[in-house]
C-alpha cells in the first residue's frame, strides 16, 4: 500500500477551491486502489471535512498534532479521544516544526502510545538538521530519534508509519538529493529489519509534481508527506497521478 499525505500546516487553504482543482485533475480513471490519499488540514477544517460523506468516502483524514495528555484541564489542546470522536484515522507526530516548539522524543513516544491505544495510526516524523548532515552524523541522529520507540516492547510499531523528513529540505523547493534519500531510507530500513519490523517509510521535503516520480523510485519508499505542494489541489493531484 502506498500513502500520499497532504500536510496543510497552518496555511490558509480554501478547501472548496482546493477540491475543485483536485477534481479537475484527478478523475475516476486515475483512482489507484493501492494508494491512500490522506489530508491533514487544521483542526477546524478537519472536524468539518471529515464529517462530509462526499469527502470521507474519497479521502482519509488525519490530524497534524495531538496532545500527549488525557482529556482534562489542558487549555487549547486536542486529545486522542477528541480525534476518535470524529473518526480520525491518522495523526502526524514529531514533525520538526513541532519538535522546534519543544516536542521531545519522550513526548513523541507518549503520543504514539495514546494514538495506538485508540487504533489511530501515528505518522512519526524523523530527520536531521543541515549541521548534522554536514558533520556526517545523520545515521547516529536518526537512530537516536528512533531508540525510545524501538526499546519499548509494548508498542506495536508495525501499526505506525514513519516519515523521513530532512529538515534542510523542508519548504526549500529543492528536495534532498537522491543519494542522501537512498542512504537514509536504507539505513532506517536496516534498523527496522534488525527489530523484525516491516514498516511503511515515507519521504518528505520539497516533493512536487516534477520530482515525485524520481523520488518514488527509491527502494523502500512507500509514499510522501507533502507540505507546500499539497496546498494546490491541481499540483497535489498531479503528484497522486505519479503513483
Ligand atoms: P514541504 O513539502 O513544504 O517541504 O514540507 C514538507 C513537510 O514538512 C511535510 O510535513
Amino acid at each position: 500500500m502506498k500513502l500520499l499525505i497532504a500536510n496543510w500546516k497552518m496555511n490558509l487553504v480554501d478547501h472548496q477551491n482546493w477540491l475543485s482543482s483536485f477534481d479537475s485533475n484527478f478523475n475516476k480513471s486515475h483512482i489507484n486502489n493501492s494508494l491512500k490519499i490522506i489530508i491533514c488540514p487544521n483542526f477546524l477544517q478537519l472536524a468539518d471535512m471529515s464529517q462530509k460523506n462526499s469527502l470521507s468516502n474519497r479521502f482519509i483524514f488525519g490530524a497534524q498534532n495531538v496532545s500527549e495528555n488525557p482529556p482534562g484541564a489542558y487549555t487549547g489542546e486536542i486529545s486522542v479521544e477528541h480525534l476518535l470522536e470524529i473518526g480520525i484515522d491518522y495523526c502526524i507526530v514529531g514533525h520538526s516544526e513541532r519538535r522546534a516548539l519543544g516536542e521531545t522524543d519522550f513526548i513523541v513516544k507518549d503520543k504514539v502510545e495514546k494514538l495506538l491505544s485508540k487504533k489511530i495510526t501515528p505518522v512519526i516524523c524523523i530527520g536531521e538538521s543541515f549541521e548534522i548532515q554536514k558533520n556526517n552524523e545523520t545515521k547516529t541522529f536518526l537512530l537516536s530519534q528512533l531508540e525510545l520507540l524501538l526499546k519499548d516492547k509494548n508498542l506495536n510499531l508495525n501499526k505506525c508509519v514513519f516519515a523521513y523528513e530532512p529538515l534542510w529540505a523542508i519548504g526549500k523547493g529543492i528536495p534532498a538529493d537522491l543519494s542522501t534519500i537512498k542512504t537514509s531510507i536504507s539505513y532506517i530500513k536496516k534498523v527496522f529489519d534488525e527489530y523484525n519490523l516491516s514498516l511503511t517509510i515515507l519521504y518528505g521535503g520539497s516533493v512536487n509534481e516534477k520530482n515525485s516520480s524520481e523520488i518514488l523510485s527509491v527502494d523502500h519508499i512507500s509514499g510522501f508527506l507533502v507540505g507546500n505542494s499539497s496546498l494546490d489541489g491541481k499540483e497535489f493531484a498531479n503528484i497522486a497521478k505519479n503513483f
